[in-house]
């Protein structure tokens, strides 16, 4: 039985004694819900793994109540603090080299000598790693491969029964996973995955920076990037400049196409933050609705590549990117 917590403080203090005694509490982010272990408890980390049918040689993000604590299990450079004050709590996971005290678990760190860490925006959040007093490791609270939750109810649908708790803590504002950046490379940081925070207003405290080419350039720097992820049910078709009824429609924009079988529009006035936090569950929408009457493909109108638009580009792609044991089309 997975329990439902309120997010108050008897909820908060459950959640956070679940995760010290080793179990598994799924909580909101400002981002998506995570599901979390204690990074420290080896034990735990390998329940986070299990329970998401994760592959294990993919790491996870640390998440801390303060830029301080979170630099205690890292060697922070001058950008890394400077990064912090800007932007935590908030969007943003720095990769950085692991600190030799660091009391996180080889198996949350996959082995590296780099280690991931953010500090999430969010009340309940902070009052939850707050009283936790541990590092708390959390990947998206989905399924591995699957579409990320962005409420509570998706945390049920992909996870009841196997973790602990569900922390409720009411939908995510901002809809999508962190920017996760890489400090360790030797010259430019490295933007290894688009998020919450722009690379555009990264770029305005760090300079320019390096952008892994290919999907081949950046799997060894970001073990665990998976091209088929967030994957609905429904194949899915990119770039769709018509409609059939057969389909279902993710639009985007005040002219959406018309004819399809059922629509989700992610923002009627072409605001990209709102299409971001109503992007994971408009494709949850339409693959439910599909699978009841049967469409064939989930066809998705162009989304700008400005702002956190690179964001929800990266995400549409990858959901339509050919699955594993899939013929390769
Ligand atoms: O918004 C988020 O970041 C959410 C919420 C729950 O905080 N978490 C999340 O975790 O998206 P996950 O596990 O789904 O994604 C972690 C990403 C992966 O792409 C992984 O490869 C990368 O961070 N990562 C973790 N440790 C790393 C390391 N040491 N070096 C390079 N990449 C790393
Ligand atoms: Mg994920």
């Amino acid at each position: 039985m997975t329990k439902r917590l309120t997010a108050n403080q008897a909820g908060l203090e459950t959640a956070a004694h679940i995760l010290r005694q080793g179990g598994l509490v799924a909580f909101g982010t400002e981002t998506v819900y995570g599901l979390g272990g204690d990074a420290t408890q080896p034990e735990a980390v390998s329940r986070i793994f299990q329970a998401k049918n994760r592959p294990r040689f993919n790491p996870l993000i640390s998440h801390f109540p303060s830029a301080e604590a979170a630099f205690s299990q890292v060697i922070a450079s001058p950008l890394a603090h400077l990064l912090a004050e800007t932007f935590w709590p908030g969007p943003l996971t720095l990769i950085l080299p692991r600190a030799p005290g660091s009391t996180i678990s080889d198996l949350a760190a996959d082995g590296l000598s780099t280690l991931a860490v953010r500090v999430p925006r969010g009340e309940h959040v902070l009052s939850l790693l707050a009283l936790t007093g541990r590092p708390v490791a959390a990947p998206s609270a989905n399924r591995s491969g699957r579409i990320s939750p962005s409420a509570a109810e998706h945390v049920f649908d992909e996870l009841d029964g196997r973790i602990d708790a569900v922390l409720d803590t009411g939908p995510c504002a901002v809809g999508l996973e962190s920017t996760v950046l890489d400090l360790t490379a030797p010259g430019s940081p490295v933007l290894l995955r688009h998020g919450g925070i722009p690379a555009e207003a990264l770029e305005k405290i760090c300079g320019p920076f390096a952008f892994p080419q290919s999907e081949a350039d950046a799997a060894p720097l970001s073990p665990g990037r998976m091209l088929s992820h967030y994957a609905p049910a429904l194949p899915v078709r990119l770039n769709a400049t018509s409609v059939e009824k057969h389909e279902a429609l993710l639009a985007f924009g005040p002219a959406p196409l018309t004819g399809a079988g059922a629509v989700w529009n992610l923002s009627e006035t072409g605001n990209l933050e709102e299409a971001a936090a109503r992007l994971f569950q408009g494709l949850r929408y339409l693959d439910t609705l599909g699978a009841q009457h049967g469409f064939t493909a989930l066809a998705v109108q162009p989304v700008p590549a400005s702002g956190i638009g690179l964001a929800i580009q990266d995400r549409l792609r990858r959901a339509a990117a050919p699955r594993p044991g899939q013929p390769q089309a």
